[in-house]
């Protein structure tokens, strides 16, 4: 079995225990300032999962890709990374522990399915704590589906509760572990005993709370049941291999820096270390660029995250030698593998080609003036009779100049200097510690507060975008948005500035819009009706598959002003929203505009 076949059975099995298929999403949430990236395929449900109807019904099943960078520099083992897809299927207040461990159990070991070998699989359950009590229940379910007692490990919330945000849904899990080492297990071993060879390939999270705040859990009107399987380890279990990295989803790409490189993966440790960084960190960086809502590397956030793992690749293949710009030639070998499940990756190919090259060239520019200043500060270290170079002063031309620790190190050396590394990573602590409490400010309210506030700025951006096409033609198409508490950002494609006029123009629609009224339906209709009936869509929903249609006008059919496909929420009609004033017009990145905008007043939304 490889990757694209395990992908299809999965969606199969559930398809035929009556799930239905929705699409994954983009990895950008749209609406939720509280997180950089879709780190898991609950993500896009969050507003199911605490009682909002999807318009699939209640059993769902999906493939999502997923971005987790909170461990980027430890990226380089065997096994971590930071770009993955995950294998959902979800109970809306459906099934609840009993069929979802039977469904699991049944698709690792039925011989029509993965036929894994049941010696081989522990499971763990949540021991119970002062929120909530041990889950007897999950685990008698696995003794009744054959789970021998001392194959199941009870651990507490560390391991199993999940929790998608400090606030949310959330509930105790039971993981699913696969032996990874020699022969059979010994008898009585379980992650609880032995946690070096058992390695999680699912997660069965049972949504029962919500967690309102720090000190309130509040039981879901309806439980839900969330999902998932890390595609790259499940497939990796299955092939018998010991590393992700000597799978199909990964060997196209060493293969291509192989011959960039002339290096040969296998041969020299730190070596093949280098090489995983560079494979896992393109592959992000192109699904990052590459995504229907895709972002380009920036000083902030998302864009942030993309400048790192585009920059740190770069780094590692200058440590394999490759000279000359690569990251493209790498990504080349990313889209053609990934391009099925992920049409956008080929729909925005020369993007990802030229902003990949642009950072490139943006960062070796980086490196030179950091050398250059290091030269600079060269005779004032030269007078330190001990000849070592501060860890603030290294860090200092890292924060500044991106300047890397290594290459400080390496340059002293040149000179006769050790660098003191130790005071370098207390620096990066006090600087990582301010940015905590920065994030942790911006995320306050949490993951599944969508407030009304974001709700507002949410319908105003369709309104945008309609006065956008109406002001400046039909070559305006949506190229991300971004909205928290304080504006919206709406990036979209447009050749030249606007000019004043233009800009005045657009706003103008917006706020007469908001004067009128206008009412903001939904209707869930297939994606082939919603485009015939003329809403626009996001390149991101299956032809064919249900969605939620919203229409801001007096008339869904016959009178309307915008009509998107789109998750919601939006507010019940457009004065809700209030005033509208756009207060930057500026450029995003090449052929793409970036309007930033402020709402005020506007009338609460009805409970
Ligand atoms: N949401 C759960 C996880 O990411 C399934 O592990």
């Amino acid at each position: 079995m490889n990757a694209n076949e395990l992908r299809s059975k999965y969606i199969e099995f559930f398809k035929s225990k009556n799930h239905v298929e929705i699409s994954g999403q983009s990895l950008i949430p749209e609406n939720d300032p509280s997180v950089l990236f879709t780190m898991a395929g609950m993500h896009p449900l969050v507003p199911y999962l605490l009682g909002e109807k999807h318009p699939s019904g209640t059993r769902l099943t999906d493939y999502q890709k997923c971005i987790r960078t909170g461990d980027i520099e430890e990226v380089g083992d065997p096994s971590h990374l930071t770009c993955f897809e995950m294998l959902g299927n979800w109970s809306l207040g459906d099934y609840f522990k009993k069929e979802s461990i039977a469904y699991s159990y049944e698709f690792l070991t039925s011989p029509q399915w993965l036929a894994l070998d049941p010696k081989k699989i522990s499971v763990t359950v949540f021991a119970g704590d002062e929120n909530a009590p041990r889950d007897e229940e999950a685990a008698q379910i696995w003794k009744d589906n054959g789970m021998p007692e001392d194959k199941i490990a009870y651990l507490p919330a560390s391991d199993n509760w999940w929790a998608a945000g400090p606030t949310g849904p959330c509930g105790p899990d039971t993981e699913i572990f696969y032996w990874v080492g020699e022969g059979l297990p010994p008898v009585g071993s379980n992650k609880g005993t032995d946690s070096g060879n058992w390695m999680e390939i699912w997660n069965n999270v049972f949504m029962q709370y919500n967690r309102v705040d720090e000190k309130t859990l509040l039981p879901l009107e309806k439980k839900n049941v969330d999902t998932g399987m890390g595609l790259e380890r499940t497939n990796c279990i299955l092939q018998g291999k010991t590393s992700v990295y000597l799978t199909e989803v990964f060997q196209p790409i060493i293969k291509t820096i192989e011959v960039l490189s002339g290096y040969t993966y296998g041969t020299d440790e730190e070596k093949d270390k280098s090489v995983r960084i560079i494979a896992d960190h393109t592959r992000s960086s192109v699904f990052i660029l590459g995504d229907q809502r895709g972002v380009t590397p920036d000083r902030v956030g998302a864009g942030y995250v993309l400048r790192r793992l585009i920059r740190r690749a770069v780094r590692h293949g200058m440590k394999l030698g490759i000279e000359k710009d690569f990251m493209a030639e790498i990504a080349a070998t990313v889209i053609e593998n990934f391009k099925g499940p992920y049409p956008e990756l080929e729909a925005n190919r020369e993007k990802v080609y030229k902003e990949l090259t642009a950072e490139e060239a943006k960062f070796r520019l980086t490196l030179k003036k950091g050398e250059a200043e290091f030269q600079k500060l060269l005779p004032n270290l030269m007078k330190n009779p001990k000849k070592i170079i501060s860890g603030k002063v290294a860090y200092n031309l890292y924060e500044t100049y991106g300047y890397p620790l290594e290459l400080t190190q390496e340059l002293g050396a040149e000179n006769g200097f050790t660098v003191d590394v130790e005071g370098f990573k207390e620096a990066e602590r006090k600087h990582q510690e301010a940015s905590k409490t920065v994030d942790a400010g911006a995320a306050k309210g949490g993951l599944a507060e969508q407030s009304e506030v974001t709700t507002k700025y949410h319908t105003a951006t369709h309104l945008l975008q309609q006065a956008l096409v109406n002001v400046l033609g039909d070559q305006v198409a949506q190229k991300g948005s971004n909205i928290n508490n304080e504006r919206m950002r709406f990036d979209f494609t447009f050749e030249r500035p606007m000019t004043k006029e233009e800009i005045q123009k657009v706003e103008d629609i917006v706020n007469e819009k908001i004067k009128e009224d206008l009412p903001v339906t939904m209707e869930v209709m297939p994606l082939d009706k919603a485009k015939a009936e003329g809403a626009r869509a996001l390149f991101t929903n299956k032809y064919g598959e249900d969605v939620k249609v919203y229409t801001i006008g007096r008339d869904a059919k016959s009178d309307w002003f915008s009509k998107e496909v789109c998750g919601g929420p939006h507010v019940q009609h457009t004065a809700q929203i209030g005033d509208f004033k756009i207060q930057k017009e500026q450029s995003s990145s090449a052929g793409v505009r970036r309007i930033r905008a402020v709402i005020s007043g506007g009338l609460p939304l009805d409970k």
